[in-house]
């Protein structure tokens, strides 16, 4: 049996004939930048999100650029954020001639310290951006207390999250700002780049609405100085389509999770905590192992592909070596990247494939050990 890590062309036969008859008629429409269809999906996202505002942007990452100006974040500020993240969520906030600063993982949840952040506050701290990593949220309560305590903002970056939520409260609302991305393997996925940012004020929304044309209202006036940060039509349309389904597709994600963790259960190795009284919507299932990289080639060998999010931490990357961290700064971030280890994902999979990848793993560690 083969099982791929992600299965996007499963995906797509289930929606075909949904996805192709929407592509042709903004292809017969002839509006492509900035259409009714792109309003359409901010409406939709939003209410599906129970949220008042939401922009539509060209990536996950511009969504956290904008969302961080929006902020009013200036340069030479302090964002806080963790190490273990996709490098996007770092880069965004340079963009922004910020500062990123880091905060140790908590190593239960893999999301950020909240008992970390208050040592890492500063003069020029003027933002958090929790990460609600694998689709897990952080812990909320906490960080928004120490953030209204210290007058910070908090901008969620939940780019592997859709659909998931704290204390019944869809992520992405409960900040300031919250960013997703809609790059093509994400749960809700576009087919190509694409992004959105939901906003809790009226004026963060039309700000980033500016911004992301070109600081333009009005067709060659430039307000701002602005971005071709833009979401296109048909990626709308496709994404309408698709967040139809969301529901459904994290439901069915959330049921692959818990038969691998009663099928995982009494392996030697650790698996996932849900944080109480959230919900995870399982963008990735890791386990933690050692020996990470002969458990993934073994996994290969035996037709099963694998993943690991993320490798390397952002502070011990070879292109931010000019921060100035080194290994041991962050160990419970650097331990997790030693030994994260993401196992196949995505609703389209059968039960006989999971319980295939939970076979092969309980061999291959019982091997090992
Ligand atoms: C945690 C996180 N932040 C930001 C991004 C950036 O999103 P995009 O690739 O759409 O720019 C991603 C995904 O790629 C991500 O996983």
């Amino acid at each position: 049996m083969k099982v791929p890590y992600l299965d996007l062309k499963a995906q797509y036969q289930t929606i075909s004939s949904e996805i192709n008859g929407e592509v042709k008629r903004v292809l017969e429409s002839g509006a492509f930048i900035l259409s009714p269809e792109l309003e359409s999906l901010e409406t939709e996202f939003a209410s599906f999100s129970g949220c008042e505002h939401a922009v539509g942007v060209s990536s996950g990452t511009s969504a956290l650029h904008l969302a961080i100006l929006a902020a009013g974040i200036k340069p030479g500020d302090e964002v806080l954020t963790v190490s273990m993240t996709f490098v996007a969520t770092v880069a965004a906030i340079e963009y922004a001639r910020a500062i990123p600063r880091f905060v140790d993982i908590n190593p239960l949840y893999q999301t950020i310290d909240t008992e970390k952040i208050g040592s890492a506050i500063t003069k020029k701290t003027k933002a958090i951006i929790p990460v609600h990593l694998h689709g897990q949220s952080c812990d909320m309560a906490p960080l928004l207390a120490l953030a209204e305590q210290h007058g910070l903002t908090v901008i969620e970056d939940a780019a592997q999250a859709h659909a998931a939520s704290y204390h019944g409260k869809t992520l992405g609302t409960l900040g300031r700002l919250g960013c997703f991305s809609f790059y093509p393997g994400k749960n809700l996925g576009a087919y190509g780049e694409g992004g959105m940012v939901l906003c809790a004020n009226k004026e963060d929304a039309d700000q980033i609405k500016l911004l992301r044309n070109w600081g333009s209202s009005r067709r060659y006036h430039h307000e701002q100085r602005g971005f071709n940060y833009r979401l296109d039509a048909i990626q709308s349309a496709i994404l309408r389509v698709k967040l139809r389904h969301l529901e459904a597709w994290t439901q069915r994600r959330r049921e692959i999770a818990s038969l691998y963790t009663q099928s995982l259960r009494g392996v030697p190795l650790t698996l996932p905590s849900e944080l109480p009284n959230s919900r995870h919507v399982y963008h990735i299932y890791a386990v933690r192992v050692k020996s990470r990289e002969q458990v993934a080639q073994m996994l290969l060998e035996r037709g099963i592909q694998s993943n690991s999010h993320y490798p390397i931490p952002v502070h011990l990357q070879e292109g931010y070596r000019d921060l100035g961290y080194q290994t041991g700064d962050f160990p419970e971030s650097e331990k997790m990247a030693n030994e994260t280890l993401s196992l196949p994902i995505y609703p389209e999979m059968t039960n006989e494939q999971v319980l295939f990848v939970s076979e092969q793993l309980k061999e291959i560690v019982s091997k090992l050990s």
